[in-house]
């Protein structure tokens, strides 16, 4: 039978007689004292240029440059002419980011020496913090579910997620008014950044969504050591800036708010995204452009991740960042329960639609299998 599993019941004695199979989601279970969250430290970064061949530097690096004046930045231009389109068919799973630990082996900080030769890179997660926001704000969603798979490899467990039924579906039945939206982000990106740490914006260049720099950070969550890596789309110029991750700024588009409703609906559901994407790696602050309906930036705004919490508590039963990490710390212990063999061609694949519990199957040998052959040799060498 099955048995939803209580949150923190690491002394549930039932738990002795064999794992949980499920993981409830429900939001009120999860309402306790915020869990202990390191300040992310950043341990290196790297760079997808306009072909998705990897760097391990920051050549891709950009500097947010402040509009002198009151904006009108026209997102529409250029779709149709200066955009080159990352094929998000391509499944790159965490290749990259292996890519980048095998070059950096050395500045992942093992502090659990005794044990160093059992857990080779001394973390308990590897994963992509966009797969972290999508366990974040787990307990809040009700439409879209994921499917994420672990493989546990030399004590690390790896997560990398994958697309799930709808979400194909979704991504191959895009209204042409939804694709030209979703270069709007990217096109008030390059009005705002420049190439250069001295450089001005250049909106008259492609927009190539293939380019990406990304930071890594380490940091640990409750009792689970973290190595994630995340798409960061630029940093402040002021000399005096703190080192990263501090100095960096997400970069956000949203509909300009008009009315109570919408600014309701604002905190309710994008303020909850936009928190728990800049908060897992420590990004402080937020740029944000205000667009009308035609694509228009009419103003913007500057939010401090450390004051969303503040903000959004006027709303009447909304989301909670205790909610959110807690879920992710008892998800992780979840997940540390279930995958128990140490072995690079084992899949647990865990799978969560809104409304239900969080269940798991297990795939030896599969279409799931996500840790390279090539990683697996250089990393046992
Ligand atoms: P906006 O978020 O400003 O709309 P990110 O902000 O995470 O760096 O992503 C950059 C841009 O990619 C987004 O800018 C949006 O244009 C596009 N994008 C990212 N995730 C998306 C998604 N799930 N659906 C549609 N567009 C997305
Ligand atoms: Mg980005
Ligand atoms: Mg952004």
């Amino acid at each position: 039978y099955k048995r939803s599993r209580e949150p923190s019941d690491d002394h549930n004695p039932h738990k002795r007689h064999g794992a949980a199979v499920t993981l409830a989601t429900h939001r009120q279970m999860y309402e306790r004292n915020f869990p202990l969250y390191k300040q992310p430290v950043e341990v290196g970064c790297f760079s997808l240029d306009s072909h998705r061949n990897f760097f391990n530097d920051h050549r891709q690096m950009r500097y947010y440059v402040q509009p002198r004046k009151r904006p009108e930045f026209n997102l529409r231009d250029g779709y149709t002419d200066r955009f080159i389109k990352r094929d998000d068919g391509v499944k790159e799973r965490l290749d990259h980011l292996l890519k980048w630990i095998l070059a950096n082996r050395d500045q992942i900080q093992n502090r659990d020496k005794t044990s160093s030769s059992s857990r080779v890179l001394g973390v308990d997660f590897v994963t992509w913090r966009g797969h972290l926001t999508k366990v974040l704000t787990t307990p809040y969603e009700t439409h879209e579910g994921w499917l994420l798979a672990a493989s546990k490899f030399g004590g690390t467990i790896y997560i990398s997620e994958v697309e799930t039924e709808a979400a194909r579906t979704d991504r191959e039945s895009r209204s042409e008014r939804q694709e030209e939206m979703m270069y709007w982000g990217y096109k008030f990106e390059q009005y705002t950044c420049a190439d250069d740490v001295d450089g001005t914006p250049d909106p008259g260049g492609v927009v190539n969504t293939n380019e990406a720099f990304c930071t890594v950070v380490q940091t640990r969550l409750a009792d689970h050591k973290l190595l994630f890596s995340g798409e960061v789309d630029c940093r402040v110029t002021d000399a005096d800036a703190p080192p990263a991750p501090a100095c960096y700024v997400e970069l956000k588009t949203s509909a300009e708010i008009c009315t109570p409703k919408q600014r309701s609906n604002f905190h309710r559901y994008k303020l909850l995204k936009w928190w728990a994407q800049s908060f897992l790696p420590g990004v402080p602050q937020i740029v944000a452009g205000l667009r009308d309906h035609d694509g228009v930036v009419v103003s913007m705004e500057t939010i401090q991740t450390s004051k969303i919490s503040q903000l959004i508590k006027k709303e009447f039963n909304c989301w909670k960042p205790t909610v959110c990490m807690n879920f992710c710390s008892d998800f992780l212990s979840f997940v540390k329960s279930v995958v128990e063999e140490d072995d690079p061609r084992l899949v647990y694949l865990f799978a969560w639609d809104p409304h239900r519990d969080v269940s798991y199957t297990v795939h030896r040998d599969s279409q799931y299998n996500f840790i390279p052959e090539w990683y697996v040799k250089e990393l046992r060498s």
